[in-house]
């Protein structure tokens, strides 16, 4: 049975270092006994290295993209290597806001062979913009994990993280709806056929599949117990120390 994770997507939060890192050993003091849960962190940039620098955490760091290619005139990247040598280990990919700003599935594909090759855990995000009446979204969702993971070794999909994030269940959606934890077990489900049908039973088995998309303190044990997945990608509620720490709290109760 592989490890339930937790990992907040802290976005473009907070707004200085100071507080990064007040965040972050909030966090870490309150994981101090955790055992059976992982914990990531991913957070900006330009807060990675000094978070890495708070050793006796044993929350782990991610990023929220990272460049397709290791070496190269590319103003304004960030390599995948660049991040393993700073301490991060796991990196969010293909998230909808950058799809949102023209990221394909074809580039998150190159990124997934990059991010995998530099040693980092790719987390890959999927998800339909909506649930139209005719169930297309079925359709677009098995595209998505078709194409982003066109020509990865078999070998490497159980080094993936996929998370399902519909995008009108995510907190910065307008007009969004909660998704419930049977939405999320149906298109775990789902995610699980698909990626039997590229790689393996075995392989699946190995394979963590998350759900993100408002997740929080309230709905946590409902998504842990009944979504059929992994773990959780909170966004807004990765924000509060508090209240990311009773999520982790949840999920360790759960995994005992
Ligand atoms: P949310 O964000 O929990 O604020 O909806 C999740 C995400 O976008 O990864």
């Amino acid at each position: 049975m592989t490890k339930k994770i937790i990992i907040g997507n802290w976005k473009m939060n907070p707004q200085t270092e100071k507080e990064a890192e007040k965040w972050f050993t909030s966090i870490s003091q309150s994981v101090g006994r955790v055992k059976n849960t992982e914990v990531v962190i991913c957070a900006p940039f330009i807060y990675l290295d000094k978070l890495t620098k708070i050793i006796t955490s044993k929350v782990k760091l991610g990023a929220q993209d990272a460049f397709w290619d290791d070496i190269g005139p590319y103003t304004g990247e960030i390599s995948p290597e660049m991040l393993y040598n700073i301490g991060a280990r796991y990196v969010i990919l293909g998230h909808s806001e950058r799809r949102a700003m023209g990221e394909t599935n074809e580039l998150v594909n190159k990124k997934i062979k990059s991010t995998l090759a530099s040693g980092l855990v790719p987390i890959v995000c999927i998800g339909e913009k909506e649930r139209d009446p005719n169930h297309e979204y079925f359709k677009n969702l098995k595209t998505q994990v078709n194409e982003c993971l066109k020509g990865v070794a078999k070998t490497s999909i159980s080094k993936i993280i996929i998370a399902y994030e519909p995008i009108w269940a995510i907190s910065s959606t307008l007009n969004r709806r909660d998704a419930t934890s049977a939405d999320s077990r149906e298109m775990a489900v789902f995610i699980r056929k698909i990626l039997s049908d590229i790689s393996s039973p075995e392989i699946v088995s190995n394979t963590r599949v998350i759900y993100g998309g408002s997740a929080n303190e309230r709905d946590a044990e409902d998504f842990l117990q009944n979504g059929g997945v992994d773990g959780l990608l909170p966004g807004r509620a990765s924000l509060d120390p508090k209240k990311f720490s009773e999520i982790i709290k949840i999920c360790e109760a759960l995994s005992k």
